[in-house]
């Protein structure tokens, strides 16, 4: 699918976004496996959530429900049945390595597989410590999807994050839960903590603690063969996807924009504090907390912003909204450099290479690195065909950028924002 986006000349109104992707894929899987019904408010309405809840059903879990609004059976941390047929996490990364580590705690060989895209991407980060705890895994070539589990009766481990990721954070949780005692896992760079939040709120004797010398760093535990049981959770709109009205809003004179029940969890946060930092004005007006996770509403309104640096605990803290961040760098004073960010190569699609790529077509100077990329500021954009490379946020990043364009500019497989954001293209025009 191809769209058309013509230059805006001011952004206003009042949005909602849908749920967040990350605390939906977390409340349907341990939904799943807690004991009794959960019934769960604004699920993400993104295909990738959907992957996981089919995966669920697949693993014999009754869901009911449509749009937004689901509720799932629960069976309890014995209620799983083996899958008739493959597991299919579609585009999901989440899916793929968070569902492992509950797959690796089963009585069951299972085999979970996912798109061309998922197909590229590196397992070895979740086989290595659910190898470990005694599940024996198969992967393609060693290391990519699809993956064969077979599960175990698990033990204990305490894992050090060798790279910053959450969706292995909490595979390696998940997995803790299947097996006796206690299972720890270190991370030197705090990322986002939405399921030690979620599994606290289902009833998990979960801690958490600092570690000394490292400001950031966490040791999380869990202990094992918790009773999680069924409840009621409103999953917050998502920040990620409200970052590209952020800075649709900030990019666009004359715009001033309004973003309700977004989930501002400190470890999600650091888009605001940054775009804040650069001169963006942004309030918050009104904080609460809902299942255990902070959410308000965002003002912001078009700012001449100087621009900044990205690096270490920064970059892991922003991984989802740089490719936005890049964009709107060319229009700051002093430009956006972005760096210890190789993980971005292996997202859906080499982000780095995609960025500077899609700048590059509308005339923005832009220079790649290893493990980042540099966007000097004061620049103009130009009308130009893009192209998602099949990434959802490549598509939104460069659908924002084509509203400051000189003309009409085209996004080539524009189809893929509806992984995380469905509704993103209405509700760009909406604006
Ligand atoms: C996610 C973690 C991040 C992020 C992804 C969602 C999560 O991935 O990029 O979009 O929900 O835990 P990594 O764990 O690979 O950093």
């Amino acid at each position: 699918m191809q769209k058309k986006i013509l230059p805006a000349s001011a952004i206003s109104g009042a949005l909602t976004l849908p749920g967040d992707k990350s605390i939906s894929h977390r409340y349907a899987m341990i939904a799943s496996i807690a004991e009794g019904a959960t019934r769960i408010h604004n699920y993400a309405t993104g295909a990738d959530c959907h992957s996981t809840l089919a995966c669920v059903r697949a693993l014999g879990i009754d869901v009911e429900g449509a749009g937004t609004e689901f509720v799932i059976h629960g069976k309890g941390l014995d209620g799983l049945r083996g899958p008739a047929v493959d597991l299919d996490a579609g585009n999901s990364g989440s899916t793929i390595r968070m569902l492992s580590g509950i797959l690796a705690g089963q009585p069951f060989r299972s085999r979970i597989g996912g798109d061309e895209s998922l197909s590229r991407r590196p397992m070895q980060r979740v086989m290595t410590p659910l190898g470990q705890m005694g599940a024996e895994i198969r992967a393609r070539e060693g290391q990519f999807p699809p993956l064969e589990i077979q599960g175990a009766p698990l033990h204990s481990i305490h894992y050090d994050l060798p790279v910053p990721s959450a969706q292995v954070k909490t595979c390696v949780l998940f997995a803790g839960l299947f097996a006796e005692g206690e299972t720890s896992v270190t991370e030197l760079v705090r990322s986002r903590d939405h399921t030690e939040i979620a599994l606290r709120e289902f009833g998990a004797d979960l801690s958490s603690t600092g570690i000394p010398a490292c400001v950031s760093g966490r040791r999380i535990t869990v202990a094992g063969r918790p009773h999680l049981s069924g409840r009621e959770v409103v999953v917050p709109s998502d920040l990620s996807s409200a970052a590209f009205f952020l800075v649709a809003a900030l990019l666009v004179p004359g715009s001033r924009l309004s973003i309700g029940g977004v989930g501002l969890n400190p470890t999600r946060s650091a888009l605001l504090d940054f775009l804040a930092g650069m001169g963006a004005k942004i309030h918050i007006p009104n904080l609460e907390s809902i299942n255990g996770e902070l959410v308000g509403e965002i003002l912001v309104e078009h700012s001449a912003l100087q621009g900044g640096t990205i690096d270490g605990g920064l970059t892991a803290a922003l991984i989802d909204e740089i490719p936005v961040l890049a964009v709107l760098g060319a229009a700051t004073r002093d430009g956006i450099t972005v760096r210890d960010a190789g993980e971005l190569r292996i997202k859906e699609t080499d982000r780095i290479r995609a960025i500077v790529d899609n700048l590059r077509r509308m005339g923005v100077e832009a220079g790649e690195l290893p493990d980042g990329l540099v966007v000097p500021g004061r620049q103009k954009f130009r009308a130009a065909e893009f192209d998602s490379f099949g990434d959802h946020r490549i598509a939104m990043a460069f659908a924002v950028a084509a509203l400051r364009g000189d003309g009409e500019s085209v996004m080539n497989s524009a189809e893929a924002a509806s992984v995380s954001f469905p509704e993103f293209w209405e509700t760009l025009e909406r604006i």
